[in-house]
């Protein structure tokens, strides 16, 4: 009774487009927000292309692909979330912007017991909360990248996040298939207090001529079997986001481990985000 059947996602990049593609994909009515009629086409795109490579891949059949694509539908307007049960924000990593998301979609969703989740890396949980009428249903809901193959959700209760919302979050990151762990809502949460300060380290290799990209790279890979080194690691979450999250840990613990090296803000600068700009630590086709 308490499975959600109508899911707003709101951005449908990165992370948001996989959110929608995995919950349509476990049969959830899903409506995705999108700040532009042209990000919202972005959007659908994007999705569409990552069913049609798993279809390409054997993962699902031509039936199950519009079978999810007919559970999707697309917006540039919050309003059009109104009827949803449980929505996941997963706009820029930016606290700015993220608490004007938060605020609108309170405003917007009717159900005053529906739950607000946040995708938010490090920003905070308690100070969306608080942005809210409904501080006992905003919860921070981490997923990982990418998103329809990493089984983690971290589940990340505010001080005001109420029991019963962490035990319907817990409920929904199931009805996905993902596994969650509970972590404290402190920048970096579980997973990026260990994993930042690691990436931030490889960076820091190359920046001092230690080594070049491909023998770190190889030497996570081959010498502690990760699935990829830290620096392709970093082209896959947008070196923006990796900056975004370490400085929101930095701001909170200012331990110098935490402070974005100045090679990845000079990175930032130039454009060179990672796979989503064809360019980071590694060039990309396209
Ligand atoms: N969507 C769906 N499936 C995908 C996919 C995608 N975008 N990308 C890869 N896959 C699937 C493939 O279909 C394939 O499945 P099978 O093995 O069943 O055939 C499998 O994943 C492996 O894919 P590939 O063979 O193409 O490539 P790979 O073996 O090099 O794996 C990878 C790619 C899944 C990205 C793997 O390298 C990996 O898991 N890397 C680590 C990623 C990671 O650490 N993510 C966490 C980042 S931190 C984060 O997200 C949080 C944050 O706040 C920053």
């Amino acid at each position: 009774m308490d499975s959600v059947t109508r899911l707003g996602v709101v951005g449908c990049g990165l992370m948001g487009s996989g959110i929608a593609e995995v919950a349509a994909r476990e049969g959830i009515d899903v409506r995705v927000a999108e700040a532009t009629p042209d990000a919202a086409e972005a959007g659908r795109r994007r999705v569409t292309d990552s069913l049609d490579r798993g279809v390409k891949r054997g993962k699902l059949t031509e039936e199950q692909r519009e079978q999810a694509l007919a559970r999707l539908s697309f917006t540039h307007y919050l309003g059009d979330l109104a009827d949803r049960q449980f929505v996941v924000e997963a706009v820029a990593e930016n606290r700015d912007i993220k608490i004007e998301v938060i605020r609108a979609l309170d405003k917007a969703v009717e159900d005053p017991g529906a739950i607000l989740a946040t995708n938010t890396s490090s920003i905070p949980i308690v100070d969306l909360a608080v942005a809210t009428e409904r501080p006992g249903q905003v919860i921070g809901m981490h997923f990982f990248n990418p998103v329809p193959v990493q089984r983690l959700v971290e589940i990340i209760p505010a001080l005001t996040t109420g029991d019963d919302t962490v035990r319907r979050t817990r409920g929904f990151a199931e009805q996905l298939g993902k596994q969650a762990v509970q972590a404290p809502d402190r920048a970096g949460f579980v997973v990026n207090a260990l994993l930042i300060p690691y990436l931030l380290s490889a960076v820091r290799m190359v920046e001092s001529g230690g080594a070049r990209p491909e023998d770190i790279d190889r030497g996570m890979e081959l010498g502690c079997a990760h699935p990829m080194g830290p620096l392709r690691l970093l082209d896959l979450i947008g070196l923006e986001t990796a900056q975004a999250i370490a400085e929101s840990m930095h701001e909170e613990f200012k331990e110098p481990l935490y402070a974005p090296p100045a090679l990845l803000r000079r990175m930032v600068a130039a454009g060179h985000l990672g796979r989503k700009s064809g360019r980071g630590f590694y060039i990309y086709d396209s």
